[in-house]
């Protein structure tokens, strides 16, 4: 059996790959693909098959997936543009015979308020419609997504957010990765399944504050702000309007728990506990 993983020139995908190995899939049967392949000679010195894949290219995408038996989609970071390059994907699969194909979605995607989701949705609807064997795995939020606050607390001691007392159950990326590995060496035994994966423990901005106080060794307050005061912190800070309120629409998620539901799949899994925040905080600093 044969592994293609798209985005394997960057963090979860890499994972993935280095998690496939290390679970002793053999390298010659997995391929890492990427815009720049350049990006991945260090995994090709260890034996795994690497080739150009652009999601905006079809031609590269069916060449790259030709001979895996399972392809890992991982979602694109081109926000706006990820429905027709998922698309294209899921279409060279088809046509290059893979038979089975991975999703990396999001929380509840098909039924949440979540700013991410809809494209996650339409990406589900697409590769359910397509007639392959398919696998969603709905990755909850990665505990790395929380290092400005890191940075926020390190340099003042405090953090702006608006989530208000809304709870984040989010894992190591390397977690959601080890659990890809899982799923791909096996994909049979998941095929039809959508897995909505979550770290074991639920934590507030608050909880957050006091571990970082923790790490760092010293007093950090976080201050909840309304949706129009976190706006215009972020834009002050030097943020453009856009992205501001992209960060406050997350943060609007989060206080209506989107992101909060501990679901247990992950944990299961892996065969272990998910790594708690404060061990992936202190692994940044
Ligand atoms: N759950 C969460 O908390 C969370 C947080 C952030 C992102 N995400 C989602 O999860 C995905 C993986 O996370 P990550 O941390 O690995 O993100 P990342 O480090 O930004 O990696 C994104 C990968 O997607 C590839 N990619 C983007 N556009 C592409 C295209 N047109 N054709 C082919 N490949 C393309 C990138 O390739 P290049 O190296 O060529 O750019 C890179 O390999 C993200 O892309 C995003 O959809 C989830």
């Amino acid at each position: 059996m044969s592994v293609v993983v798209t985005g394997a020139t960057g963090h979860l995908g890499r994972l993935v790959v280095e998690g496939l190995l290390s679970q002793g899939f053999p390298a010659e049967r997995v391929t890492a693909t990427g815009r720049n392949t350049a990006k991945l000679t260090d995994l090709a010195d260890r034996g795994v098959r690497t080739a150009r894949a652009d999601y905006a290219d079809p031609t590269s995408l069916k060449e790259a997936f030709r001979g895996a038996d399972t392809l890992l989609l991982v979602s694109g970071s081109e926000v706006g543009q990820r429905v027709e390059q998922h698309r294209n994907a899921i279409e060279a699969a088809r046509e290059a015979g893979v038979a089975h194909v991975v999703y990396t979605s999001a929380p509840r995607a098909t039924d949440t308020t979540l700013v991410l989701a809809p494209e996650h949705k339409a990406t589900e609807e697409i590769l359910t419609a397509s007639g392959l064997t398919y696998t969603i795995l709905r990755n909850g939020w990665y505990s790395e997504n929380y290092a400005s606050q890191l940075e926020q607390a390190r340099e003042h001691g405090s953090f702006v957010g608006s989530a208000g007392q809304g709870r984040v159950a989010s894992a190591a990326r390397r977690d959601f990765a080890e659990a890809a590995a899982v799923v791909l060496r096996d994909p049979a035994a998941h095929a039809g399944a959508v897995h909505e994966l979550s770290g074991d423990t639920a934590w507030t901005y608050a909880d957050l504050a006091d571990t970082l106080g923790e790490l760092l060794g010293r007093e950090v307050v976080y201050r909840d702000l309304d949706t129009e005061e976190h706006v215009a912190a972020l834009t002050g800070a030097g943020l453009d309007e856009g992205t501001a309120r992209f960060v406050a629409a997350l943060d609007a998620n989060t206080r209506d728990g989107e992101l909060s539901a501990t679901t247990g799949e992950l944990s299961r899994l892996l065969g272990r506990p998910t790594t708690p925040v404060a061990e992936t905080l202190r692994a940044l600093l």
